[in-house]
């Protein structure tokens, strides 16, 4: 069968499109003929060597991805041969071989059904992205500043003014895949939301899936902007997908007990963070590991941001969809950076 291969890491500039066997279903897993795949910035960096997966060649790329069951292992109960499936979470694309590839094996229960109301296409790309939002959002437990008394700022609230302000979640990266999850769930949550892109066009479309302050990073008076449409209030939570000069910035507007969730670092590594920036303000700042969830915990995470998504009736966002031959094209496109997902469509 066809399949997007790397036969070593180095570059995703090395995927070239072979032909490895088909796979058949060990007792617990189902093969799914792909119909449509999903591309992250994983890939690439797993196909780059920065990632700590290191998978057996040639490999096939591809995390997310729904597709109809074609084969079930003799210990599969749940699913049965024609039915539509997604992709949660799993090894599937990491050691394992992912969704670049006309057939895929998969554990049945990192598999889920589509949503209902949902098109196969925004069920494609959604698992990996809202799981990693839903963490960014939710690792710290409450956002609001614990009643402190040797904080000065914190004096000037009682316990109930403070719990009754709505929370400032800022996104960077917010026209992505984890940062429009991330502006959605968030708005969904009832926080103020802020939302970073460097398009104007971007930064209308986020006004409308629910930040309600978008912000040009590379506007040198943002944080003066930002701090203005706060009218007094401070970010509490930074969702952070890029890190990079601007990280440092960022410290620069956080409320006191500030949290930032670092999920990626598109723009690279922090220079100069003077860690007496966190002191003042108590900041604290945590990464984010989708891969930890276990499929249990994925499968509960999954159904909280579906029922966020409920609330607000939100949906997941495609960017563009590209046939199967576009790959290297395709991801041309994630690197230019996109409004949602990119998708490869693999089959009917
Ligand atoms: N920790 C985890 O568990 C986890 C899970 C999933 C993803 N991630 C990471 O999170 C990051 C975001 O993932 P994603 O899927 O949302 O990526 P994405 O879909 O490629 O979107 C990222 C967005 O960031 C902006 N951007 C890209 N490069 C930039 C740069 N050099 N400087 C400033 N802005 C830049 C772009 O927005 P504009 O063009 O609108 O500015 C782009 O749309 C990636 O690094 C990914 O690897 C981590």
């Amino acid at each position: 069968m066809q399949a997007w291969l790397i036969d070593k890491l180095g570059s995703i500039t090395n995927l070239h499109l072979g032909e490895i066997p088909e796979p058949a279903p060990g007792p617990h897993e189902v093969v799914l003929r792909m119909i449509y795949a999903a591309l992250n910035p994983a890939d690439r960096y797993l196909a780059e060597g920065q990632y700590p997966a290191r998978p057996q060649f040639p490999h096939v790329l591809g995390r997310d991805g729904v597709g109809r069951v074609m084969a079930v292992g003799a210990a599969v109960t749940r699913w049965r041969i024609g039915d539509t499936a997604v992709i949660l979470r799993g090894p599937v694309g990491v050691t394992a071989p992912g969704t670049f590839s006309r057939l895929t094996a998969v554990s049945a229960d990192s598999l889920t059904d589509v949503p209902p109301g949902w098109s196969l296409e925004q069920a494609a790309g959604a698992a990996l992205t809202y799981m990693t939002a839903w963490q960014s959002l939710t690792q710290w437990g409450g956002l609001h500043i614990p009643q402190d008394p040797l904080f000065a700022a914190d004096a000037a609230a009682t316990p109930e003014e403070s719990a009754k302000r709505p929370a400032v979640v800022l996104v960077t990266g917010a026209s992505g895949g984890v940062g429009v999850a991330a502006v959605q769930l968030a708005s969904a949550m009832e926080y103020t939301v802020a939302a970073f892109s460097r398009s104007p066009e971007k930064r209308r479309a986020l006004l409308d899936l629910g930040a309600a302050v978008v912000l040009d990073p590379a506007d040198s008076q943002w944080r003066k902007v930002l701090l203005q449409k706060l009218d007094g209030r401070r970010v509490d939570l930074v969702v952070d997908n890029i890190g990079g000069p601007q990280f440092t910035e960022l410290l620069d507007v956080m409320a006191a007990w500030g949290k930032i969730s670092v999920v990626g670092r598109l723009a690279g590594p922090v220079p100069n963070l003077n860690t007496a920036s966190l002191f003042f303000r108590r900041l604290r700042i945590g990464g984010v590991a989708v891969g930890d969830y276990s499929r249990p915990q994925a499968a509960a995470v999954w159904q909280n941001a579906l029922a966020l998504l409920a609330k607000t009736g939100q949906r997941p966002q495609i960017d563009r969809i590209f046939e199967f031959s576009e790959l290297p094209a395709a991801f041309d496109r994630l690197a230019a950076g996109p409004l949602g997902k990119v998708l490869l469509r693999v089959g009917a």
